[in-house]
C-alpha cells in the first residue's frame, strides 16, 4: 500500500536479494532514480503514459505511470488484491475504504518512489518503499477516514496468520477501533504500513497519495529533490511539466482538502462502477 506491505512468503532465493541490491547500486544519476518503477509482481519495469488510466481508476497517474490500467482494474475490482484482506475485522467503512484504494493505486503506480527504495525479497516483490514522506495534511484525512474502522494489528506488514492464504487476525489478538490502536496520525501512517512512510514536517517536500492531474504530479518534483541528496548533486529543478518549475509542485495541491481529494476520488469512482 503506498506502503503495501503485505507480504505473505519470503522467498528464499538468494540471487533475488544479490539482484535486488545491484538494481538499485546501479542509480547514478537524478533521472534514473525517476525511471524505475518498485521490482513488484503487477509494476511495469519502466514508468510510462497509460492512456487507458484516463478513464479507469489511479487516473492521477494516466500521464506517467508503472501500473497498467489493467492492473489499476484489478485493484478496483478485486476486493482482495494482493490476497489482502482490509476486512479482517469488519467491512472497512467507505470512507476509509477509498484511502486504502487510493493508496494500492499510490502502491502500483506512482513513478516517483525510486529514491525511497530499499530491497525486500518476498514473493510479491524484490523491493519496497520506505520512509516516503507523506504531507501531513494527507496523512491527518486518512487517519479521520478511519479512525472508527476496526483491526486487531497495528503494523500490518507482518503478524496477521498467512495459512489460509489470505490474511486473518492471529491467533490472541483482538478486533479494536483504530483510533485504540494508534495514538494520532502519524503513528496512525508511519505504523501501519511498517515504515512505508514518514510523516513530512512541513507541507512542501511531501507526497500526496493523490492528486488532481490537472496540476501535473506534484510527488515528481519532491522526488526529484531527493535523488538529487542521495548523489550529493544540485537540485535542478526540471521545466518539461509546467507546474513543476517552481520545485514547489505540491503547491497547488496542497490547498485541496481532503474532501476534495476524496469527492474527486468518489466521483472517478462513480463513473467506474
Ligand atoms: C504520536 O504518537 C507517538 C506514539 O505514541 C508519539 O511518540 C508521538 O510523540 C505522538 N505525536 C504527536 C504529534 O502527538
Ligand atoms: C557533497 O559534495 C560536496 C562537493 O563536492 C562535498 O564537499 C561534500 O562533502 C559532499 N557531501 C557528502 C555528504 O558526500
Ligand atoms: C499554481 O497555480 C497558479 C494559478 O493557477 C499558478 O500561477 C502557479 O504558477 C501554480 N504554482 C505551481 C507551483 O504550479
Amino acid at each position: 500500500m503506498s506502503g503495501f506491505l503485505l507480504l505473505t512468503t519470503v522467498s528464499v532465493l538468494g540471487t533475488n536479494i544479490i539482484l535486488a541490491q545491484a538494481r538499485l547500486d546501479s542509480l547514478k544519476t537524478v533521472d534514473d532514480y525517476m525511471n524505475i518503477c518498485l521490482d513488484g509482481e503487477h509494476q511495469k519495469s519502466v514508468p510510462g503514459p497509460e492512456l487507458g488510466l484516463v478513464k479507469e481508476l489511479c487516473s492521477p497517474w494516466a500521464e506517467r505511470s508503472c501500473c497498467s490500467a489493467a492492473t489499476a482494474r484489478g485493484v478496483h475490482m478485486d476486493r482482495r488484491w494482493l490476497n489482502f484482506d482490509w476486512d479482517h475485522c469488519k467491512t472497512l467503512s467507505p470512507r476509509c475504504r477509498e484511502y486504502f484504494l487510493m493508496d494500492l493505486c499510490f502502491y502500483e503506480c506512482s513513478p516517483n518512489v525510486g529514491p525511497w527504495l530499499v530491497e525486500d525479497v518476498r514473493k510479491i516483490r524484490n523491493e519496497r518503499f520506505r520512509d516516503v514522506p507523506i504531507c501531513k495534511s494527507d496523512c491527518e484525512n486518512w487517519w479521520e477516514a478511519c479512525h472508527d474502522d476496526y483491526t486487531c494489528l497495528d503494523n500490518w506488514a507482518t503478524g496477521f496468520d498467512w495459512s489460509s492464504g489470505i490474511n486473518t487476525c492471529p491467533q490472541g489478538s483482538s478486533c479494536r477501533p483504530f483510533h485504540q490502536v494508534y495514538s494520532n496520525s502519524s503513528d496512525f501512517c508511519q505504523t501501519l504500513m511498517g515504515g512505508s512512510f514518514r510523516v513530512a514536517d512541513n507541507e512542501q517536500d511531501c507526497f500526496y497519495l493523490w492528486f488532481d492531474p490537472t496540476y501535473g504530479n506534484p510527488n515528481e518534483a519532491v522526488a526529484r529533490k531527493k535523488a538529487s541528496e542521495i548523489l550529493n548533486v544540485t537540485y535542478k529543478m526540471v521545466s518539461h511539466s509546467s507546474n513543476h518549475d517552481s520545485g514547489n509542485g505540491a503547491a497547488n495541491t496542497s490547498g485541496l482538502t481532503g474532501m476534495v481529494l476524496s469527492a474527486y476520488f468518489f466521483h472517478v469512482l462513480t463513473l467506474r462502477l
